[in-house]
């Protein structure tokens, strides 16, 4: 009899993450390697939420917590889903959790059967595929491809809805492309939606913060109002606060669908730390000027890599709305050979190559779902992603028909 469970056999471990390690390898023997691959804020936490933090636990705030959350912080997350979103979640209809991440896996776990169908624009974050599966469902990929800037369509949702569909997962801005959906966009998602009673939203609103220019962001429930009922709004403060390693996220959902959840995180964290959840009062609801300071850095640095690297033969790379992320397509570099005779076949070969010939760790887009393509995090130093790209460019002009 296998000691590990079958469910293992369906998982793969994070893409991302293995990019992280084999640069921190390269570096640990001496070579001068520029990561790009980590998917979080360069930046320190903001000292008023640090604050919150150190008079939090002064006041002893070191006890477990209600499950779902200290009511303060359910109180702030239902304001700001109203003023920032106009979503009106009760906080006995909000949750709190061990990150984003968390939320999202028991969402899965409160409802997922097997053979339960989830679909999943790709390119997807890697974990989303992984959480369907360690829950039983069963992913549709539906792909959405540099012709539409990374956007699902209307007609390609249409085709992908099933009897067995479960949940339609949205995350917009999105890991890995950045793509952000406009109003119409989401509307002419919700429209479909609309049409199919048996379809939950489940959205991935991490990095509503991280638009640019005068780009909107809106999520499903908002643009759809009668979409509420089965919609779970999905928001953290790792990426607007520059807080991942406080590891606090939450939703906003139907009462039963958060009891559910509830219940399964009684009998697994239980309350997330009770010091980070007090960190996180203070970051919904003190000062935001941290926001727009850190959209002006973070938009100053994707104009900068999407211009040095569309400079760069063979790659083309769409301008996107948000997160810090770019994904650009290396499809004119397939076929080409590198100095030492080695032929470009996909983009596993290209970011490998990369990492050898230039030290730039990049992640390759078929760990995303969607090739020939890499992604790249900007969330780095000017000076950093300047060189890098420089290399990038280099490293493509070697490349030879
Ligand atoms: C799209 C997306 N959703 C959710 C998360 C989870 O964030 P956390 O668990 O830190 O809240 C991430 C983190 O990388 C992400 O990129």
């Amino acid at each position: 009899m296998a000691f590990l469970a079958e469910a293992l056999d369906r998982v793969k471990p994070s893409a991302t993450i293995a990019v992280t390690q084999k640069a921190r390898e390269l570096k640990a023997k001496g070579r001068d390697v520029i990561g790009l691959g980590a998917g979080e804020p360069d930046f320190d936490t903001p000292d008023n939420i640090k604050q919150a933090a150190i008079e939090a636990i002064e006041r002893g705030e070191t006890k477990y917590t209600p499950i779902s959350g200290i009511p303060q912080l359910r109180e702030a997350i239902s304001a700001k889903f109203k003023r920032e979103n106009n979503l009106d979640y009760k906080p006995e209809q909000t949750i709190v959790g061990t990150g984003g991440k968390q939320v999202l896996f028991n969402a899965f776990m409160a409802t997922l059967n097997p053979g339960d169908e989830v679909i999943i624009p790709a390119p997807y974050w890697v974990s989303y595929p992984e959480m369907v599966a360690i829950c039983n469902g069963k992913s549709v990929f539906v792909e959405a491809g540099i012709e539409t800037n990374f956007k699902l369509t209307a007609e390609a949702l249409k085709r992908a809805i099933t009897p067995r569909t479960k949940w339609f997962l949205f995350n917009s801005p999105s890991n890995p492309t950045g793509a952000a959906y406009t109003r119409d966009e989401v509307k002419a998602l919700t429209d479909v939606l609309v049409r199919h009673p048996q379809v939950w939203v489940m959205t991935d609103d991490m990095y509503e913060h991280l638009v640019y220019g005068d780009f909107t962001f809106v999520t499903p429930a908002e643009v759809e109002p009668s979409l509420y009922d089965r919609t779970i709004t999905i928001n953290g403060v790792s990426k607007a606060y520059a807080m991942t390693g406080w590891r606090i996220g939450y939703a906003g959902g139907p009462l039963n669908l958060i009891k559910a959840m509830d219940m399964i995180q009684g009998q697994q964290t239980s309350g997330a730390c009770s010091i980070a959840q007090w960190a996180a009062v203070e970051a919904l609801s003190g000062t935001q000027d941290f926001i727009p300071r850190n959209r002006e850095i973070f938009q100053g640095r994707r104009d900068l890599v999407v211009s040095m690297l569309n400079q760069a033969n063979g790659i083309k790379c769409p301008t996107p709305e948000g997160a810090f992320y770019v994904y650009p397509s290396c499809e004119g570099l397939i076929g080409r050979k590198t100095e030492a005779g080695k032929v470009i076949e996909s983009d596993v070969d290209f970011v490998t190559e990369l990492l050898e010939a230039e030290g730039v760790a990049v992640v390759q887009g078929s760990a995303f779902g969607l090739g020939p393509n890499f992604r790249i995090s900007y969330a780095t130093s000017d000076a950093l992603l300047e060189e890098a790209c420089a290399r990038i460019q280099r490293f493509c002009a070697s490349l030879k028909n």
